[in-house]
């Protein structure tokens, strides 16, 4: 759809931009989805600590931001999210008041923040959406996490009704691909598995896999999230074909989380 003429540039400040999900979006924005009213601007900690208040307004008061896509946050995986509760809680609380904060007060017109299926409430029943986020706890392996990620949900609610905010949230699923966190013990399911095929075929050992192996999964490979113009030029909607531990294929939009998985998703 062609800009109505004289229409604003967009700022577009992506938190988070060195991440998994953040360097996707920056290959399918380079790669020719960024369009020309648009300036993308990619940060990481390295730009601020998001954690600070200080640091964080400045970062917006640096970019002036237009429109956001929040997608820094500490992340991991069972083993970490397990060990490390307390510090997912406090960090991820700090870093979304900040930045939803900031971006209030600058005068963003849109937030697009991201949180993750594993946030949903353990016993649940399938297919899950987002109405169902806050319908019981979360599963006990990452409630720190999952409390932290589902406190976006509330403020965006507060900062529409009492700011008239256009904050909002998607919930993808969990993510694989380029610049994944490889770490076995650290990291996602599928990064790890990769690690240890890897590890086992160099050293010619046993390839031990953890779990039962009956949960079903389902992962989308980072680079298919592309976008598609919406009739009113709506920045970010991309159409996912997760991929499901069974082998099929189903069609999703990202801010409806059926899923045909049984099990309860636990930590991404
Ligand atoms: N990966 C998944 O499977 C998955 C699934 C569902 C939802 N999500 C959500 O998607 C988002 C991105 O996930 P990801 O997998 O891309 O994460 P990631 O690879 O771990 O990247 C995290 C990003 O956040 C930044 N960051 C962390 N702490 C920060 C701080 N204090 N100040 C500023 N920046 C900070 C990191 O910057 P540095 O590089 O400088 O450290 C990095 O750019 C997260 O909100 C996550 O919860 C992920």
């Amino acid at each position: 759809m062609t800009e109505p003429a004289g229409a604003k540039p967009r700022r577009i400040l992506v938190t988070g931009g060195t991440g998994l999900v953040g360097r996707a979006i920056e290959k399918v924005v380079v790669d020719g989805e960024g369009r020309p009213d648009e300036q993308w601007i990619f940060v990481s900690s390295k730009d601020a600590d998001l954690t600070n208040a200080a640091e964080t307004k400045a970062l917006f008061e640096k970019h002036r931001p237009t429109h956001v896509i929040h997608l820094a946050a500490m992340v991991g995986g069972l083993f970490k999210n397990i060990k490390y509760n307390l510090d997912f809680w406090r960090r991820n609380v700090h870093i979304n008041d900040n930045v939803l904060h900031s971006a209030y007060e600058l005068g963003a017109q849109k937030v697009v923040s991201c949180l993750s299926t594993c946030i949903f409430p353990d016993k649940t029943s399938y297919p899950i959406d987002e109405t169902m986020i806050h319908n019981g706890p979360p599963h006990t392996s990452n409630f720190g996490y999952s409390y932290s990620k589902r406190m976006i949900d509330v403020q965006n609610r507060g900062y529409f009704e009492q700011h008239g905010c256009r904050f909002t949230a998607v919930i993808p699923t969990n993510v694989f691909g380029p610049h994944d966190n490889f770490n076995i013990e650290d990291g996602h399911v599928l990064p790890g598995l990769i690690h240890k095929v890897y590890m086992a075929k160099k050293t010619g050992t046993a390839l031990s896999v953890w779990g039962t192996g009956k949960p079903r999964r389902q992962f989308i490979y980072s680079l298919w999230g592309k976008r598609t113009r919406s009739p009113s030029g709506k920045l970010l909607k991309p159409s996912w074909k997760p991929w499901t531990s069974r082998g099929d294929w189903s069609s999703t939009r990202r801010s409806r989380t059926g899923s045909s998985r049984k099990q309860p998703a636990t930590a991404s």
